[in-house]
């Protein structure tokens, strides 16, 4: 079991993470947030590479930082940016990270061929990497995380780069992963998580806003969200006055996705069941109700009649 405990990290003055406390299981947590909003902080912390400012970080029991190499053999990491020689092959690159993880010259070629099968790169696993695209090289970088076995396999932003293809097969993984050990991701995609996490934990102002399973993040929103249609007059008024989470244009007018803090709908709203996606939205909208930027598009494939795509 891995403990966070009061732990906090600043840069400088700028706190990054204020006094989390969280605790890991074997099973796929999810960690869900945008940009800036600390995760690498946090893997980092959680793969006893950065010291938290104050506070600890106990795996069964002991804190990481006396554990130290101890507790790297049953480490595998992602960084959300990893090195590599273009020069090299998939699998002299794990071989040779085989080599420092201490593995014999035998088991270390054994396991790179599986794990690089694993990752769907067997036909590629002899060309070099610099013919590989960038979702050839995560899959590289999620093979090598997986060497050692790890009983702890942290992963920052594994999906960066993924296909659609690529994401189904990576998420199937996690979940077979998951099993037996404790697997823990940043994303800020919140389809990578939403079928394959136990839990999702929701980063916001430096701290947990909320840890729980998918269907209980959702649970967050349950009676506040709705549908309904929106004529190109009263548009801009609606937009203003609830937190839109998708909209649609449609040929005589707009289908808006919102959320209501009211107790009461109106007759032409339509309750729909929140998902993961509209609270990632409602909970990071901007100071002026506006979602993140980059989820501004349309829910749904729009039909025919489609004109415009978002504000
Ligand atoms: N080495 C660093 N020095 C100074 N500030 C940093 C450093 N790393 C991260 N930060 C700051 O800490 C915050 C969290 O960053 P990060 O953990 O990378 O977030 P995320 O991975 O969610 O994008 C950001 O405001 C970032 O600018
Ligand atoms: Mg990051």
């Amino acid at each position: 079991m891995l403990i966070v405990r009061a732990a906090s990290r600043r840069y400088g003055d700028d706190p990054a993470l204020e006094r989390l406390d969280l605790e890991f299981q074997n099973g796929v947590y999810g960690l869900l947030a945008p940009n800036g909003a600390g995760k690498t902080t946090l893997l980092k912390m959680l793969a006893g590479l950065l010291p938290p400012s104050e506070g600890e970080i106990l795996y069964d029991g002991e804190p990481l930082a006396d554990l130290d190499e101890k507790y790297r053999m049953k480490l595998g990491y992602l960084p959300q940016r990893f090195g590599y020689y273009p020069g090299d092959t998939p699998l002299k690159y794990m071989q040779y990270l085989a080599a420092i993880k201490g593995m014999n010259r035998k088991e270390a070629s054994e396991r790179s061929e599986l794990l690089l099968d694993a990752v769907a790169l067997g036909e590629a696993k002899r060309r070099k990497m610099k013919t590989f695209s960038g979702g050839m090289i995560q899959r590289v970088g999620i093979a090598q995380a997986l060497l050692n076995d790890p009983r702890v396999l942290i992963l920052d932003e594994p999906t960066a780069g993924l296909d659609p293809k690529e994401r189904g097969r990576f998420r199937s993984l996690l979940t077979q992963l998951g099993r037996d050990r404790i697997v823990i991701l940043s994303t800020h995609v919140v389809s990578d998580v939403e079928s394959a996490a136990n839990e999702i934990i929701l980063l916001k102002d430096g701290r947990v806003f909320a840890k729980d399973k998918p269907e209980g993040i959702c649970l967050m929103l349950a009676g506040r969200v709705y549908e309904t249609k929106i004529g190109d007059a009263e548009a801009d008024a609606f937009r203003e006055r609830y937190a839109i989470l998708a909209e649609r244009g449609e040929p005589d007018g707009w289908r808006m996705r919102f959320v209501s803090e009211a107790e009461s709908a109106l007759p032409q709203w339509q309750a729909v069941q929140p998902t993961l996606e509209d609270v990632f939205l409602y909970v990071y909208r901007d100071a002026e109700g506006r979602a993140p930027e980059r989820m501004l598009f349309p829910r749904e494939p729009a039909g025919s009649g489609k004109r415009g795509e978002s504000v």
